[in-house]
């Protein structure tokens, strides 16, 4: 393992990040379960590029038989990008209708917030300070916690507002939040720069995925709208049915956001990202920039794609992750009559966590606490993860075939780590 890191730190430099005290070094992939290079297997628990299982069988086929045909660009004519873009947007509410595939989330962030630009003619974009929306020059600056020391001062196009915590503060139906973006549409207005976009995700993921009544987000999508501005929902985490109740965070949310951008599960870690808006935005995007991906909307990637929404179908994982879901949700309350340190359970279909606190009073964030319980989790051969603001809400966001059989076992390690793990490290 040293050796790994070694070459890593040589080869790749300083500060790439690895998950873990003692990194895991994964060989093999199947369904809901990771290999290490000793044959330990781990339940994954955390992985949602994996979205239809590690190696899906239908996925690999189909990325195998178009890559023996054919693999070009979208200069050439061929229906694999037409069939998809229009099994995709069949997807979406009116009038989302035409989409630009893309190789990355961020890259599809990054065409959104230029088709903002486009469309409005103003350059202002708010984001909450706890997100992450990836890593060009432009999406970079959206994350607070990373504000690039480089990226020609681009951050005076944006305004970040308080990310929307259900567990810290009241806002029930979304105005509080809505006031929050008000302020920053006005601030923007006044100087000078104007409103493009609010881009959020639409389930605060990364944020730490809040609990949100259905039509949470409306009040500040009108807030924007009434500006001039246009609705962005990244659903580069939420997408593909992970909600369970919706195929789209923003469905749940009850919005129609004006550009859609998604990624990681899309071509079940093969990659694939997209934007999705209408033909008017489209038609202003594609008439202002020109705009050429190499590799975006290949035969091969969308063949990928295609196979991923057959076996999401098929299998019917929308629904399953509703259910396994509402289970998960039931477990970890369980969990919480045992140990105090859980301070809130939060689930929205297959993503599911526990806040860690000190204390339910002063509801102090135990981010140390949950840091050890998942180098514990896996030490015992369980994968998963923490986010939110204080890093102390456990990150549960498995493949979708992830089923009861794996909650049993996810919910008993944790029980055990837990019995086993004291509020202060000893
Ligand atoms: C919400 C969200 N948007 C965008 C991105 C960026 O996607 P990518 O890493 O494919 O560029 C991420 C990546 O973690 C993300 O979580």
């Amino acid at each position: 393992m040293s050796d790994l890191m070694e070459r890593r730190r040589e080869l790749l430099g300083p500060n790439v990040s690895t998950f873990y005290e003692e990194p895991v070094h994964i060989v093999r992939g199947d369904g809901v379960w990771l290999w290490d290079k000793d044959g330990r297997r781990y339940l994954d628990c955390y992985n949602n590029v994996a979205h239809v299982g590690h190696c899906n069988p239908r996925v690999v086929d189909a990325l195998c038989a178009q890559a023996r045909t054919l693999n070009t660009h979208t200069r050439y004519l061929h229906e694999g990008i037409l069939d998809y873009v229009e099994r995709l947007t069949a997807t979406f509410d009116d009038p989302l209708s035409t989409a630009i595939m893309t190789c990355t989330g961020s890259e599809a962030n990054d065409i959104a917030l230029r088709m903002a630009e486009a469309m409005t003619g103003k350059r202002g974009i708010i984001a909450t300070d706890a997100t992450y929306h990836g890593n060009t020059t432009l999406v970079s600056h959206l994350s607070r916690s990373n504000v690039p020391a480089v990226g020609f001062g681009l951050g005076a196009y944006l305004r970040h507002v308080e990310a929307p915590d259900s567990y810290r503060i009241d806002d029930p139906d979304g105005n509080r939040f809505a006031a929050l973006v008000a302020r920053a549409v006005e601030d923007l207005q006044a100087s000078g720069i104007g409103v493009a976009a609010l881009i959020v995700c639409p389930i605060f993921l990364n944020e730490g995925f809040p609990a949100q009544a259905e039509g949470w987000l409306r009040p500040a999508a009108e807030v924007v709208h009434k500006a001039g501005g246009l609705l962005i929902c990244d659903e580069v985490q939420a997408g593909f049915g992970r909600c369970g109740s919706h195929f789209w965070g923003h469905q749940k949310q009850g919005v129609v956001p004006d550009i859609v951008t998604m990624g990681k599960p899309m071509g079940n870690g093969h990659p694939v990202a997209g934007v999705v808006t209408t033909p008017d935005i489209m038609a202003r995007f594609r008439t202002s920039s020109r705009y050429f991906n190499t590799f975006g909307g290949n035969p091969v990637s969308c063949a990928a794609a295609m196979a991923v929404l057959d076996e999401l179908q098929e299998k019917d994982l929308q629904a399953k992750a509703l259910a396994i879901g509402a289970m998960a949700h039931e477990r970890l309350s369980a969990l919480a009559d045992t140990y105090e340190v859980i301070g809130d359970v939060r689930q929205t279909g297959m993503v599911f966590g526990a806040e860690f606190v000190t204390d339910r009073e002063t509801k102090q964030p135990a981010s140390d606490y949950a840091d050890r319980v998942v180098n514990a989790m896996r030490n015992r051969g369980i994968l998963l993860s923490k986010l939110g603001r204080h890093k102390n809400t456990l990150k549960i966001r498995p493949p979708m075939p992830f089923g009861a059989e794996h909650l049993d076992l996810l919910i008993e390690t944790l029980d055990d780590v837990m019995s086993q793990t004291p509020l202060v490290a000893r």
